[in-house]
């Protein structure tokens, strides 16, 4: 399991060789950059998401490749509808277009698509391909596909506490009762059972911040921020982040690993 390292100091490329022992369980990547690299090529922005959708497959592959559990993936925030009419419509028509096409290979790989987010806001065609997809692979026992769609970490975290505070109200369960697992178990990441917080963020584009991203799931996380923006993020990006990840010393807020 080995990938060439081409941004190190001394210029020539070097061969990174992974630790099959220590791949992360649970990827999350924001998949940031698509505009820009529009941008950059006198393309209009919707041009940055379809290259994107393309290399959401080169990277799920990959990451199934690497035998990573789960793949998480921030397709569109809450807070994305703000863009313009026509961008938010062209993103609501990708995961059509993605599953579409795609989900024969998914299925090869063995892989099982989920889906996390307020998806009963989604248009009706979007809702169906998601919800098509996911009956489609609901038997592959591989790697999970999680799509973050129309997703946000702040109106999670605000059901999931409407959500608990019914339980007290109708006398379910005790204030003092209420533990960080009470909390994870009403979040949209609980049915990821044991890789419900991820173990690695990955961010593209040289941004370096969380926008609104598992904002609970990623208190031991370690962040891994990239400049390529997403359109060009390759498999070989996704094995330096892996090598990245595997070279942190987590402590979990202890002392040793
Ligand atoms: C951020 O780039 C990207 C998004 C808001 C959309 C991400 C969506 C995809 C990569 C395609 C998803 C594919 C499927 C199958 C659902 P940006 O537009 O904010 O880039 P910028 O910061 O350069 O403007």
């Amino acid at each position: 399991m080995f990938s060439w390292l081409n941004n190190n100091q001394s210029g020539e490329p070097e061969k990174i060789e992974l630790d099959p022992n220590n791949i992360p369980a649970h990827v999350a990547i924001i998949m940031d950059g698509n505009g820009r690299w529009a941008q950059k090529r006198h393309l209009p922005r919707v041009a940055g998401h379809k290259q994107g959708m393309e290399t959401v497959k080169t990277i799920t592959k990959a990451a199934s490749d690497l035998g990573i559990k789960v793949l998480t993936l921030y397709a569109f925030s809450t807070e994305n509808w703000k863009r313009p009419t026509d961008e938010v419509n062209y993103l609501m028509k990708l995961p059509v277009d993605f599953f579409d096409t795609f989900v024969p290979e998914l299925i090869s790989n063995n892989v099982r698509v989920n889906v996390m987010g307020y998806t009963d806001q989604l248009p009706k065609k979007t809702q169906k391909a998601v919800a098509d997809a996911i009956e489609d692979t609901k038997d592959c026992d591989g790697m999970v596909l999680n799509f973050a769609l129309n997703y946000g970490s702040r109106a999670e975290i605000t059901t999931a506490v409407q959500e608990i505070a019914q339980s007290v109200q109708q006398g379910q369960l005790k204030p003092e009762d209420i533990s960080a697992d009470t909390i994870s178990s009403h979040l949209m990441t609980a049915p990821l059972g044991q890789y419900q917080d991820p173990d690695v963020v990955i961010r593209t584009s040289g941004e370096e911040r969380i926008s609104n991203f598992l904002l609970w799931q990623i208190a031991y996380s370690e962040f891994v921020f990239m400049a390529p923006h997403w359109p060009e993020f390759t498999a070989e990006l996704l094995t330096e982040a892996v090598y990245e990840y595997q070279h942190r010393k987590r402590r979990f807020g202890g002392l040793t690993k």
